[in-house]
């Protein structure tokens, strides 16, 4: 007999989260000026808004909480997360930093600049996440997306959608000479393509690419294992492998890696830049002293560099992923048997509801997405976040709306945190939305903005 699955963990703190009426949340969405950014934490019953910093840790975590070393120089916690990134990331050099867009701070102010040639450097990568292209663009270089075609195919099943166009690679390196492309970087799993996984043999590929131009090739890392999970589980050849040994391979192609351990760090705040030659950390770490802080402490606490040292194993243990990507899949499978349009295959982190496929009739002017949003957190108290016209911001030379390929709205499970009931109320509630989408006619218009990432405290009412 094969006996159902059940999580590696049980639970020890449990912390209570309020449920509130149709009516009080009629209120609330009014009162946020229809922004999910706006809403107390405390009125939301299923925060799905990001798995950033939002996971549990784990009594072994916190027990190295009580042990951090808060000395400025040379904490012992710091040697911890030493060993620790040695043996899990395999890199020899790292800056600690407070969080990922902190590290990619670092990285890029070492090594984009204007440039020689007047147009410009450019940054190669599978669709970067929005903080990096914000780094990259803020310093007058260009974010060159090079994600793989498949990944534009919102039904297509293709197991990598993170992988890079090796050809559109190759032509973006050669496009400028040797210098003028400072850096590629590689988002596993990739984020802005729907937590999509790039293959080992991708990674090995671009890696090659990058090191026949001379040009560096740092990962960002923010969700690693998740990646080493998908590449176990799908790629041929690596079934027997463990987490660790894959892991390690697939970073051992890099140059360096920044890495958000808001996510398989499984801690609530902290970051992380490694590299594997000793020179150029050294010139990064000007920067994080100036930006962070020292560099054996880098913008963290003593506990929060011990809980993540604890955190780096843990997020690489096989029977966490399983229950993790386990679980997000059950929330996949739970929206599709209600009939929802999702984004497949399944991310990682989150699932990617195809809010244009879910309400045909609105206009995209309307923010599609957005009003998805809001009616799933009207309908049951259940927070997405917007990945559509809103997020995307206007032109910054015609100030029009720029308007994506998809309106998505994005439910991403925080880890350790809720349980499978909690996703399977999450689904019946977007069920219920698509059972009455016919009477979702009218969307939202803009009443006040910033010039850029407007999305975070945008302002909307109803279109009349
Ligand atoms: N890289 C990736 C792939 C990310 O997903 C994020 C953050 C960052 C870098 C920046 O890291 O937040 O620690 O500064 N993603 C979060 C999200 C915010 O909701 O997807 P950070």
């Amino acid at each position: 007999m094969e006996f159902p699955f059940a999580e590696p963990y049980r639970i020890k703190t449990v912390e209570p989260i309020k449920r509130t009426s149709r009516e009080e949340r009629v209120r609330i969405i009014a009162a946020a000026k229809y922004n999910l950014f706006n809403i107390r934490a405390e009125e939301v019953y299923i925060d799905l808004l990001t798995d950033s910093g939002t996971g549990a840790m784990s009594s072994a975590q916190w027990a190295e909480m009580m042990l951090g070393d808060e000395s400025y120089a040379g904490a012992s916690s710091y040697y911890k997360l030493k060993d620790s990134v040695r043996e899990i990331l395999g890199f020899d050099h790292f800056l600690p930093t407070h969080q990922g867009r902190a590290a990619e701070n670092v990285l890029l102010s070492a090594l984009v600049g204007p440039g020689a040639g007047g147009a410009g450097m450019l940054v190669p990568g599978n669709a970067h996440f929005d903080t990096t292209k914000g780094h990259i663009e803020a310093r007058g270089a260009r974010a060159v997306d090079c994600t793989t075609a498949e990944a534009r195919d919102p039904s297509s099943d293709y197991p990598f959608k993170g992988n890079v166009d090796l050809e559109l690679l190759e032509s973006t390196l050669k496009s400028r000479p040797r210098g003028e492309v400072p850096l590629c970087i590689l988002t596993v799993t990739c984020n802005s393509s729907g937590g999509q996984p790039v293959s080992m043999a991708n990674v090995r590929a671009v890696s090659s690419l990058c090191k026949s131009r001379g040009v560096p090739l740092f990962i960002d890392a923010a969700r690693f294992a998740e990646n080493a999970y998908f590449i176990k589980t799908r790629e041929a050849g690596h079934a027997a492998r463990s987490i660790r040994e894959i892991a390690l391979e697939m970073l051992s192609y890099a140059d360096g890696c920044t890495m958000s351990s808001k996510k398989d760090g499984l801690v609530n705040i902290g970051g992380l830049l490694c590299f594997r030659d000793e020179e150029l950390m050294r010139k990064a770490m000007t920067y994080n002293i100036m930006y962070e802080g020292f560099n054996t402490y880098g913008g963290m606490a003593g506990r929060d560099l011990g809980a993540l040292s604890v955190g780096l194993r843990e997020a690489t243990e096989l029977d966490y992923l399983e229950s993790r990507i386990g679980q997000v899949t059950r929330l996949g499978g739970k929206l599709e048997g209600y009939g929802v349009p999702v984004l497949r295959p399944y991310g990682g982190h989150a699932i990617f509801v195809d809010a244009g496929r879910f309400l045909p009739a609105l206009p995209r002017e309307e923010f599609v997405a957005q009003a998805l949003g809001i009616e799933a957190y009207i309908e049951g108290g259940v927070r997405g976040v917007e990945i559509g016209a809103l997020m995307a911001d206007r032109d910054p030379d015609t100030r029009e709306n720029r308007y994506p390929a998809l309106e998505l709205l994005r439910l991403a499970v925080p880890r350790r945190a809720y349980t499978n009931d909690h996703m399977d109320y999450a689904a019946a509630v977007l069920g219920s939305v698509y059972e009455r989408r016919d009477r979702i006619t009218r969307g939202y218009r803009i009443t006040r903005e910033a010039p850029i990432m407007r999305h975070f405290t945008v302002e909307l009412e109803p279109v009349k």
